[in-house]
């Protein structure tokens, strides 16, 4: 009885990551939802995302008479408003001082009416806040404005006068624009834009209605552009690129016309990074502001962060570099700086981060002509897009049998939405209801992390089985996760696999009686496993319809199977009997790989089933098998198709063949040698057998046989069933033609010292021409024992024994005698060969040979039989130990060693007297 095991491999893969970062937490101002206060010479008005978020938010500017006016884009830039949501959809909302409906008291103190409309998306509901801020402000003669969506000028009204100098420096102003402004009624009447090489004038009213704020103060002028106006020019100035609009604004006070130059300038492509720093580089005097101006001042700026300044000690608090000369303004802002933010987004469904702050600066200077100026720049700054794919730490301690996964760094507006694990998605809370503990980590420093733990006996984790005692347990997970409040999505995948020796495999024991019993012990990967004996699931059913037992709990399962079952497996017939098998192989339910293969095998005699005969014929008879359905026995064949059944009938077919045909293959395993051949059945155009049995027959060869020729009790060729042996004898020839031999009533042959003696050895009743019967050696002894000494070589190694040449081969042809010349083989000793202290021996002698058989078509591949002298003599080969092949044993009778009457070798005559 045989037991088999089969099984699989596994390639296991992994993933490995790592790397930490922080950040601020968001600015949030719970306690205080809108909050608005002056700011410089804005006001500013600030509402929590909380307030504002999934609903419709307008605002709107009252007049002095109660108008809202409700604040779009385009009014935003010609009015000087600019509304803005950050990260977390917190609004940042700023009005100028100047904005259009503004109400102004002594050009010092003024009155922003704000409305603010917020609707709910679902029910239209709308809430109204009012808002009435009041900021007192003292202005410098110019005061410019780089808004984030607008440029603002604003120029104290009496500076310049009606002057010479103005008519000197621009002359052409007034003359080109003159004739339209004597016929104008409005206080304003007009603006010329002054481009690269021309002008161009338009009615104040016409350039309102493209965009420009103009307007006028008790006592100043206002000018108001978007970045990308049809007359704003993009200068350069000391690599900073401008956009820039200059413009003259006719005036009419009283009988006078002021003529009132206005420009204005801001940097557009003035923010670099570089090492995850903000580098902001702003030039001081810009050639546009200064025009006609000499005798230039500049004063020390300021810079800060949302409209505040900051003093040295809160930039180096936060690690600015503020470099100021007379050139340029710069600063370095580190990426993370406190007053500024991180946000997540994504990016081709990648996760990542930008940071964002909003940052001024006010440099200030004099002049001769405009007197102080106030240059202001709002930046809002959002660092590029910077990729962070989420970093996953497995954790898991095998022994907890609890898959432990960390899932960061994010920053609070990412949350998990839902998880993967195998096929199965779920939701958080879902997946909490399953087993899974789902735990966010927030950080002191407000980043968080999510820790997944999944139990290894959770049905979505893989469990596969490596022999013998390897389980592998695989998680498979996806996070799925949004960001707030953008609802960008993003995932993190991960593939844990851990190995536990702790496998139990099934394990088997059986018997061989009337039934074929497998009982199988359950181990601890064999839950999933259902058993299969040759494509028949086996449980209960299959077990009540094919008659065999099956018996099963939650620990064991047994299979009992009568011998006559079509379950049952034939495997060989032989002289050893008849091979059968139950093979159960355990394959998994999911996927249907064999898992496990147990078989067990018996032998039963088989006496009536299979004859080996000496002469090599082969006689077997082949059972009809329930196996193949419809069996035709006539369409039976060997491995040669033309070797069919010699008789059959509708139970059984009956072979009879040599073993020299039919594509029989030999081969021999130490004393034995086997013939082979398989019984096949083909279905009809199938090119696999449907049904193959082997079958063969053992010659045992190491019985010794000690024969000698005789026609009469020469042993009978007969069928022997358990194992047939091979015959060998050694005969003594009358003679060198080897035609008339001893018989054994002649035994002891007397034998004169002067003649030589012949012998023969063959193989008796084989009819093979395969097979090659070799001499290994032949010797004599004085005694029947052939371990006996004194001992003579005859032939050593398979060569004539080179000392005494006294040893000659002589070769063997076919005659009426010799059917296979190979099984003979024929060879002279001479007498004087066997001395004995310098005199010839007298007395009994008995020839021995140690005998081998060989392949004939593939004597090559034998050590044993390629080193043979015969038939070619004198080659000479090594000594080999050739324990394991099969040789056997032949002696001859005894020979009695005699002088030639009237010889006078006396000693010889003497020593046989002592015998
Ligand atoms: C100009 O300012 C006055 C006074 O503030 C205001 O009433 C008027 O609406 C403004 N005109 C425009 C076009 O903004
Ligand atoms: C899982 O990992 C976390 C983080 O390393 C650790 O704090 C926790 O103790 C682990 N839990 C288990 C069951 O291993
Ligand atoms: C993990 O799951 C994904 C999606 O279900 C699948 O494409 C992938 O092949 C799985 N990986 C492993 C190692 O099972
Ligand atoms: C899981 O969440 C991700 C991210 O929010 C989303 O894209 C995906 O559609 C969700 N999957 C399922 C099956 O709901
Ligand atoms: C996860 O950690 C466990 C325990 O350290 C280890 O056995 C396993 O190989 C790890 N898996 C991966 C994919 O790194
Ligand atoms: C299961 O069956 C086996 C063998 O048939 C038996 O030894 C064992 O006691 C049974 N176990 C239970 C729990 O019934
Ligand atoms: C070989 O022996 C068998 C049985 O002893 C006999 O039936 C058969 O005729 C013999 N065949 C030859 C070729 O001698």
């Amino acid at each position: 009885m045989e037991i088999h095991l089969l099984s699989k491999l596994f390639v296991l893969v992994m993933v490995c990551v790592s790397e930490v970062w922080t950040q601020p937490p968001p600015r949030n101002f719970p306690s205080d939802m809108l909050r608005s206060r002056c700011q410089r010479s804005f006001l500013q008005v600030n509402v929590a995302s909380a307030l504002v978020l999934h609903r419709d938010v307008q605002f709107s500017a009252v007049d002095q008479y109660g108008r809202a006016f409700l604040i779009d884009n385009q009014l935003a830039l010609r009015c000087g408003y600019s509304l803005t949501y950050d990260g977390w959809r917190n609004i940042d909302f700023r009005a100028s001082l100047l904005s259009c409906y503004t109400q102004i008291k002594n050009d010092s103190y003024f009155t922003v009416v704000l409305k603010i409309d917020i609707t709910n998306r679902q029910n239209a509901m709308t809430q109204t806040h009012m808002r009435t801020i009041d900021c007192p402000y003292e202005w410098q003669p110019r005061e410019i404005i780089c808004e984030t969506n607008y440029m603002e000028v604003s120029v104290r009204r009496k500076i310049p006068m009606i002057a010479e100098s103005a008519f000197q420096d621009e002359p052409e102003d007034w003359s080109s624009a003159f004739p339209e402004a004597v016929s104008g009624l409005m206080s304003i009447w007009q603006v010329v834009f002054h481009l690269a090489s021309t002008r161009k004038a338009m009615l104040v009213k016409d350039a309102q209605d493209i965009g420009y704020g103009i307007n006028t103060t008790e006592s100043r002028i206002i000018l108001r552009s978007p970045y990308n106006a049809n007359e704003a020019q993009l200068q350069r100035v000391s690599d900073v690129g401008f956009s820039t609009v200059r413009a003259t604004v006719f005036y009419k006070q009283r009988w006078v016309i002021l003529l009132v130059d206005t420009a204005v300038a801001c940097p557009v492509d003035d923010v670099t990074y570089a090492n995850r720093n903000i580098l902001w580089t702003v030039p001081k005097n810009i050639p546009p502001l200064l025009v006609g101006a000499s005798a230039i001042k500049n004063s020390r700026g300021e810079f800060g962060i949302d409209l505040t300044s900051l003093t040295d000690g809160d930039l180096l608090n936060r690690n600015i570099l503020l470099v100021d000369n007379s050139l340029a303004t710069s600063v370095t802002i580190p990426y993370g700086a406190v007053g500024g933010y991180y946000k997540s987004h994504t990016s081709h469904g990648e996760h990542g981060i930008t940071y964002n702050i909003k940052i001024f600066l006010e440099n200030q200077w004099e002049d001769n002509r405009w007197g102080v100026t106030k240059y202001t720049i709002i930046k809002d700054i959002t660092t590029p897009f910077d990729q962070r794919p989420p970093i996953i730490t497995n954790d898991t301690i095998p022994f907890t049998k609890i898959f432990n996964v960390t899932i960061g760094t994010f920053l609070p507006d990412v949350e998990l939405v839902n998880l993967t694990i195998g096929p199965v998605t779920v939701t958080v809370p879902e997946g909490i209801a399953l087993g899974y503990t789902i735990t966010p980590l927030t950080h002191p420093n407000g980043s968080k992390t999510f820790i997944l733990k999944v139990p290894f006996s959770d049905p979505n984790v893989k469990k596969e089985y490596i022999p013998d005692y390897t389980r592998v347990y695989t998680l498979n997970v996806t996070f799925g996760f949004h960001i707030f409040p953008t609802m960008e999505t993003f995932e993190g995948k991960t593939t844990i696999i851990v190995s536990l020796t702790d496998a139990v495999p099934p394990n088997a024991s059986g018997d061989c009686k009337e039934r074929l019993t497998l009982r199988i012990t359950r181990g601890n990967v064999d839950m999933l496993w259902v058993p299969y004996i040759k494509d028949v699931l086996i449980d209960a059913a299959s077990a009540q319809l094919r008659g065999f037992d099956y018996t099963t709990n939650k620990t064991h399962f047994a299979v009992s199977v009568p011998r006559s079952s079509d379950l049952i497996s034939y495997d060989e017939v032989s002289t050893l009997g008849l091979k059968i098998s139950l093979p159960l192989t355990l394959r998994d339910a999911t996927t249907g790989h064999s898992m496990y293969e147990f078989n067990i095998q018996c032998t039963y005699p088989a006496k009536e089933l299979i004859s080996c005969s000496q002469n090599g014929t082969m006689a077997v008879i082949v059972m009809k098998l329930v196996t193949v359905p419809d069996m035709d026995l006539s369409r039976l064949h060997l491995r040669a198709r033309d070797c069919t059944p010699a008789v059959y009938s509708d139970t059984n077919a009956k072979f009879i063949f040599n073993v020299n045909t039919c594509e029989t293959t030999r081969r021999f395993t130490g004393n034995t040698m086997i013939y082979e051949n398989d019984v096949l059945y083909y279905m009809p155009g199938s090119t696999l057998p449907a049904y193959q049995l082997k079958i063969s027959c053992t010659y045992t060869v190491n019985n010794t046989v000690n024969v000698w020729y005789s026609s009469n009790d020469n042993p009978k060729p007969g069928v022997q069933i358990t194992s047939a042996s091979l015959v060998f004898v050694l005969r003594l020839s009358k003679g060198g033609t080897y035609s008339d031999f001893y018989g054994n009533p002649e035994y002891p042959v007397v034998q004169y010292l002067k003649d030589p003696l012949y012998f023969e050895v063959e193989l008796m009743h084989s009819s093979d021409p395969q097979l090659e019967l070799f001499l290994e050696n032949c010797w004599a002894t004085t005694s029947t024992d052939r371990g006996s000494l004194p001992r003579w070589d005859v032939v050593v190694n398979s060569c004539e024994f080179l000392e005494t040449h006294n040893t000659v081969f002589h070769p063997v042809n076919v005659d009426s005698r010799v059917t296979f010349s190979m099984h003979l083989k024929r060879f002279e000793v001479k007498m004087f060969t066997f001395m004995q202290a310098d005199n010839a021996y007298l007395g009994e002698i008995y020839f021995h040979c140690a005998v081998i058989i060989c392949n004939a078509d593939a004597r090559l591949a034998d050590p044993l039989c390629s080193r043979s002298c015969i038939p070619e003599k004198q080659r000479v080969g090594r000594s080999l130990d050739s324990n394991s092949h099969s040789r056997n044993y032949v002696s001859s009778g005894a020979v009695r060693l005699a002088l030639e009457p009237g010889s006078d070798t006396m000693q010889a005559w003497s020593h046989l007297a002592t015998q």
